[in-house]
């Protein structure tokens, strides 16, 4: 069968371009990653960075891979998307400068091909106004995560105007080329993962600080116990890029409505990740966030929640403490979490019993194991305290099942 897509352009070489870039490569597909223009001596320098962070953060399966990308910048080298299959924007967070590039784009991509972004919550609706009927028939949201390599999942948003075969070539090689499961959403803020995904890392990150955690323990609750990355919370907003807080978070505020639970952790609003913005401390794209390697030497370090400042990064040592259970999901289970310990609780249900005995446990004992209230009792010894279930079931009925079984 012939291979629908042969050649992709990707426009933006920032985490999430690069990245994307990287994983086509990885599918064998020529890649051409523009970003804005370097220096006169060196113009295609910032698309070239995105490979060499690439290359750094393993986004290629095999290095060799990075030589189906040829870099250029948007300025010189846009004309070469006219030959493009797959044309992916991945520039900056700003509705204005997506749509200028989308005009552009439209006048010199292949006709009767498609052109998807990847922007987050800037619905399509207004990605895509007063563009022309025939673009809006080749446009599809692709929503990827960050790293693309290794994120799963891919986001997919049609719109009205939305060619059905358009949507269903990028849904095939989404699949097929890139590896992704493909979700198709609707064209509302955020789409699904990052209305939820948002709203956690805001109460994560919030209540650690009004806690007066450290962001290793944070991190080491708000990780793989909880069946989220293992970076933590923090770890993810250094990842994610600290400086797309206002632009993500305040633009998925914005969208929804003032009685919004949202509203009750507004991340934008916060002090520390407004001064982490304006110096410059915005993860690991800028070398360091609330994580970073000490300057010119290799040690860890995390920022201080309360100061602002680094110290060297401690272990805050979530390790099974007892009976050996998976960190993933075990019940009965006590982490240590840097000089205190962190004992989950079971979500117990009238009747008797627990979530864990029915199957599908893990997400909503691990939403249990919670940060702030309740959740951390310091010095608890031993392991879950948890009423035997009577057999044949709970309440009324356990009860008389149990007399039936003694007579
Ligand atoms: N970081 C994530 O986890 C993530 C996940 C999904 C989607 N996104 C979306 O992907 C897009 C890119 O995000 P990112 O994290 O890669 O950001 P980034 O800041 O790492 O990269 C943005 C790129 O845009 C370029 N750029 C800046 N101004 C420009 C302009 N005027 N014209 C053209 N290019 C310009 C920059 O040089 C940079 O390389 C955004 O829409 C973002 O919301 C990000």
């Amino acid at each position: 069968m012939e291979r629908a897509i042969r050649k992709v352009a990707v426009i933006g070489a920032g985490s999430m371009g690069s990245g994307i870039a990287a994983q086509f490569a990885n599918g064998g597909v020529p890649v051409l990653l523009l970003d804005v223009a370097g220096p006169e001596d060196d113009r295609a320098a910032p698309a070239r960075a995105g490979v060499e962070r690439q290359l750094k953060a393993q986004g290629f399966m095999d290095p060799s891979a990075a030589e189906l990308v040829s870099v250029g910048s948007i300025e010189d080298d846009l004309a070469a998307v006219a030959d493009a299959d797959w044309i992916v924007e991945a520039v900056v967070e700003d509705l204005a400068v997506k749509r200028r590039l989308f005009a552009r784009l439209d006048a010199l991509r292949k006709p009767g091909r498609w052109c998807p972004p990847t922007p987050p919550p800037s619905p399509l609706a207004q990605l895509t106004e007063g563009a022309s009927e025939a673009f809006r028939s080749d446009f599809v949201i692709t929503h990827f995560f960050n790293p693309p390599r290794h994120m799963r999942l891919m986001e997919l948003v049609a719109g009205p105007g939305t060619a059905p075969e358009a949507a269903a070539l990028v849904r095939d090689a989404a699949e097929t080329v890139l590896g992704k499961t493909v979700v198709d959403c609707r064209d509302t803020p955020a789409f699904i993962a990052n209305r939820l995904g948002c709203h956690w890392m805001s109460v994560a990150a919030i209540e650690a600080l009004r806690h007066g955690l450290t962001v290793e323990q944070a991190d080491a609750v708000a990780g793989a116990p909880f069946g989220v990355p293992r970076t933590g919370i923090f770890g993810l907003l250094d990842l994610v890029g600290i400086d797309l807080v206002p632009l993500v978070w305040g633009s998925l505020l914005g969208a929804l409505p003032a009685g919004d639970a949202h509203h009750r952790h507004d991340l934008t609003a916060e002090p520390l990740i407004r001064r982490l913005i304006a110096e410059g401390r915005i993860g690991r794209k800028a070398k360091g966030g609330f994580y970073r390697l000490a300057p010119g030497s290799k040690e860890r370090e995390a920022l201080n929640l309360s100061t602002g400042e680094y110290r060297p990064q401690v272990d805050a040592g979530a390790k099974p403490r007892s009976r050996g259970v998976d960190p993933a999901g075990g019940c009965g289970r006590t982490l240590r979490l840097g000089g205190f310990v962190q004992q989950p609780r079971l979500h117990r249900r009238r009747g008797g019993g627990d979530r864990r005995r029915r199957g599908g446990h893990r997400h909503r004992h691990a939403a249990r194991l919670w940060l702030g209230r309740g959740a951390v009792r310091a010095g608890r010894p031993g392991g879950l305290r948890r009423h035997r279930r009577p057999a044949g079931g709970g309440g009324a009925r356990g009860a008389a099942a149990s007399r039936r079984r003694r007579r």
